[in-house]
């Protein structure tokens, strides 16, 4: 298994995971809009023939009510056979790395289904998400929606003691699980501003 940050040729296979695991489901202008606009921030694991078995799509939040600059996840899919194997995790945390990295986030929203188990031990156990909001009959059946939030201000530490080992030319392979590789490639990438164009977020 591999992560590395997604590139616009991925943005079909994205779409195509997200259609098998998810009935939130965007235009293909809108892994566009994302992949150009914020190319550090979204995301691919792959398998070992380079097929995509999971996603983020992410975004930085453009003019934030709060004026703070913080990202947004817009989807998060891992194919049903590559389940719990840490695989969401590590996206998760690539994207808000890169958030932190290029934009400096201070904390990453998304929404998730009231329902949606699996997704809210992910984010409350896992990634230590918090619930900021719920906001009812946010999806189109009508169901609720937990708003939460990430702050980023310990994790950014976290990452800053790993940059200063792995300068340092310390061993830092334990830290890193063997099964699942991290290509950090798009971390230093380009810091532009991004597109005033809006789009709709489900
Ligand atoms: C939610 C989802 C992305 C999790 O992907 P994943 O790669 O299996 O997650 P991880 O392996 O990184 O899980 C990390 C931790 O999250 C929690 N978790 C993940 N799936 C879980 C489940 N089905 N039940 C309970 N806890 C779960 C566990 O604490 C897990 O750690 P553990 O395996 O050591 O116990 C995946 O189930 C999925 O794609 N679901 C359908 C799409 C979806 O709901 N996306 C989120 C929309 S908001």
């Amino acid at each position: 298994m591999n992560i590395r940050c997604a590139t616009p040729e991925d943005l079909m296979n994205m779409q195509h995971c997200n259609l098998l695991c998810l009935p939130e489901n965007y235009q293909m202008k809108y892994y566009f809009y994302h992949g150009l606009s914020w190319p550090q921030l979204s995301y691919v694991a792959e398998d070992e023939s380079g097929k995509i078995v999971g996603y983020v799509l992410a975004k930085m939040e453009e003019d934030p009510e709060d004026s703070v600059p913080h990202g947004h996840i817009t989807s998060l899919a891992v194919k049903r056979s590559y389940r719990r194997l840490g695989m969401a995790q590590k996206l998760m945390d690539q994207a808000s790395r890169a958030m932190c990295e290029n934009f400096d986030a201070k904390y990453v929203s998304l929404h998730v289904r009231k329902s949606n188990r699996a997704a809210l031990h992910l984010y409350t156990n896992t990634l230590k998400f918090q619930i900021s909001e719920i906001e009812p009959k946010y999806y189109a059946d009508g169901e609720d929606a937990y708003a939460m939030r990430r702050d980023l201000s310990e994790f950014k530490e976290v990452f800053k003691q790993e940059t200063i080992k792995e300068t340092a030319g310390q061993d830092t392979s334990k830290e890193t699980p063997k099964e699942v590789g991290i290509q950090e490639s798009c971390r230093e990438s380009q810091k532009e501003k991004p597109s005033q164009e809006k789009a709709s977020e489900t």
